[in-house]
């Protein structure tokens, strides 16, 4: 590494992210740890998690205090919960202090007509995808203002800068989370926590292979000014950049990995 490379190590930092069993999530914690980060998991499905933590183990060195069975990397919790949230960041402190980054990847979604979404839909939605994200952040934010530094990543959504037919429930998710980003950013920004957000394109996951019909898929494949769907090591960049001492004074941002699709126009 050189001098021009360097701030965007994560060398010497820890990262939590949520939503690190699968799709995006997976793919940002694998990155985040070649790029020299300890790097912690949580979501609810145990298994997932350890699975993923065994890969990242994997891919640490001897040397590295998250290699071997060493530390604990993997906790499961439900992110809907605030009581669950504040006892995992209580959790993760006690086992490795604060995590010096955050990710929240945590989703789900519903495609179908808002006439025929179920209230308990709707909840489900928007307390997986935007209360989760609020109070994930104030679980942990509070070690890292006293730490003087923090750096938080929302995977927030194309759905969060349009509108959406079929998805009106998980849009406004998103809105929602792009308001907490920039409300939160401009909050504790003078105390040395940044947040910022990724809004992925399309990458087929759990989240939407088997969900979305083939004619939306097309779709999202024709509005991409690439003509494609993005692959999953196309997102890591972009998060590594936003934890990284590269960003310092990127507070507040969202950047979009969409192969030009909200750039689009006719
Ligand atoms: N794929 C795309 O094209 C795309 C585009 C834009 C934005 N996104 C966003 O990217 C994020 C990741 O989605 P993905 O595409 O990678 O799909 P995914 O593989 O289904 O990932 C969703 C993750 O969220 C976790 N999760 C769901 N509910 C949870 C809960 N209550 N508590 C804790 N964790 C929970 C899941 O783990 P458990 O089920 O084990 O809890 C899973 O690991 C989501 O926020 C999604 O909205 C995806």
């Amino acid at each position: 590494m050189n001098a021009a490379t360097e701030g965007f190590s994560l060398q010497g930092r820890s990262a939590l992210v949520i939503g690190g069993g699968s799709g995006i999530g997976r793919e940002i914690a694998l990155g985040y740890r070649r790029a020299g980060a300890k790097v912690l998991l949580a979501g609810r499905r145990a298994e997932r998690l350890l699975a993923v933590a065994e890969e990242l183990r994997a891919a640490a060195g001897p040397a590295d205090g998250s290699a071997g069975d060493g530390p604990r990397l993997a906790y499961p919790a439900d992110a809907r919960a605030s009581g669950a949230l504040a006892e995992l960041a209580a959790t993760v402190a006690a086992d490795h202090g604060t995590p010096d980054i955050l990710v929240n990847c945590q989703g789900t979604t519903a495609i179908k007509p808002a006439l025929e979404l179920s209230e308990a839909e709707y909840d489900t939605i928007l307390d997986t995808n935007l209360k989760s994200v609020f109070f994930a952040c104030t679980a942990f934010a509070p070690g890292m203002l006293a730490r003087g530094d923090g750096r938080i990543v929302n995977i927030t959504s194309l759905a969060a800068h349009t509108g959406w037919a079929n998805a009106a429930a998980y849009s406004a998710s998103k809105w929602g989370v792009a308001g907490i980003t920039q409300s939160l950013a401009a909050e504790w920004g003078e105390g040395g926590v940044r947040v910022n957000a990724i809004a992925p394109g399309f990458f087929m996951t759990e989240l939407n292979r088997e969900r979305m019909p083939e004619a939306r898929k097309a779709e999202a494949r024709r509005r991409s000014a690439m003509r494609r769907m993005g692959e999953l090591s196309e997102l890591v960049g972009a998060a590594i950049f936003l934890a990284s001492d590269a960003a310092a004074f990127v507070n507040g941002a969202t950047l979009r990995v969409d192969g030009g699709y909200l750039a689009s126009g006719i």
